[in-house]
């Protein structure tokens, strides 16, 4: 597979304010992203996302280490054409309508007008903005300016878009929709490289992750690799329990809750399973339910965070 995304020790150093204070944003990034996945850039703020997305889209350069697009230098011109951009936090005429931003966006490329209107009506048509289109956008909730905000990402057909937050600040409706949107341009063979702090958003669509902190690569790897080997427990809820058994009953288990008429007990691996199950027959009692529980991105991420002494 072709790599549509490769760092090589990519690091930013920030100088700001009169005694040009020095921030390490970014300290040797080096990640590669397999053209047509989904890649989610994770990380709390200040981890330094946004410093990476702006030196892969050639708005900032990095004070050391490279970057390629489809194989080619960051700043290249041909990149330009490959690639779609939605800023975090991107900013709008707001007297446009969305229509007339994205005829703008239309302008930019050189677009003739025929073809123009018809990219509008099928970019409209896949953020779902249909009947909205000719509202200025001032008028536009935050979740309508991130669909707009997407359709103009996408005008110039990009085989690679690069999204920053794409949901924070929308609600979970909203949030399904950027999914939703995400996924199809998988489907259409596109790369999706976006950054989060929402870490369930990433769990549902992502195939690969990176986890940053404080501008250090903490991991990365592919979800069923980062997630799936790991066991984490196993929820029993079980009913039909006599009071009195239940002390015999938490020498076997982890952990031990009684709510209403049944009582969960959590145990650490199979062979556990197998005893509580074992006492279960054994005393009468029903099995109500059996759950395992994988480690989730959620449980990793806060692993790494309080590596970092988060
Ligand atoms: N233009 C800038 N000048 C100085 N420091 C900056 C600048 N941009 C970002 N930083 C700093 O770099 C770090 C990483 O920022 P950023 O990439 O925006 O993080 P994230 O997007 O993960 O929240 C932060 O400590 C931030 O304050
Ligand atoms: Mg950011």
């Amino acid at each position: 597979m072709s790599k549509a995304i490769e760092t090589k020790g990519l690091t930013k150093v920030f100088r700001s304010g009169f005694l040009m204070k020095e921030t390490l944003a970014l300290s040797d990034l080096t990640i590669s992203v397999e053209s047509g996945t989904v890649f989610g850039f994770l990380g709390p703020n200040g981890a330094g996302k946004t410093t990476t997305l702006k030196i892969l889209t050639g708005l900032i350069h990095p004070s050391a280490g490279e970057g390629f697009i489809f194989g080619k230098p960051v700043d290249d011109l041909s990149v330009k054409k490959k690639i779609g951009f939605l800023p975090e936090r991107p900013y709008f005429y707001e007297y446009l309508s969305g229509r007339e931003l994205l005829h703008f966006c239309g302008e930019l490329f050189g677009m003739p007008r025929k073809k123009r209107e018809e990219k509008i009506e099928e970019l409209i048509d896949l953020v779902q903005m249909k009947g909205k289109e000719d509202t200025q956008l001032r008028h536009y909730s935050k979740g309508m300016l991130q669909r707009i905000g997407l359709a103009q990402a996408l005008f110039n057909d990009p085989d690679l878009v690069f999204m920053d937050e794409p949901m924070s600040g929308l609600d979970p409706i909203g949030r399904k929709e950027v999914r939703d949107i995400i996924l199809h341009l998988k489907k259409c063979g596109k790369t999706v490289f976006f950054s989060t702090h929402i870490l369930s958003d990433a769990e549902v669509i992502c195939d690969q992750v990176a986890i940053l902190m404080n501008g250090k690569l903490r991991n990365t790897g592919k979800l069923e690799t980062l997630l799936s080997p790991k066991l984490k427990s196993i929820d029993i809820c079980l009913k039909s329990v006599s009071k009195e058994k239940i002390p015999s009953l938490q020498s076997l288990c982890a952990s031990l809750s009684v709510v209403d008429d049944a009582v969960l007990v959590s145990v650490d691996d199979e062979g556990r399973l197998s005893k509580v199950i074992d006492w279960s027959r054994k005393e009468s009692a029903a099995i109500v339910s059996i759950l395992p529980r994988k480690e989730s991105l959620e449980d990793i991420f806060m692993e790494e965070y309080q590596g970092e002494g988060g």
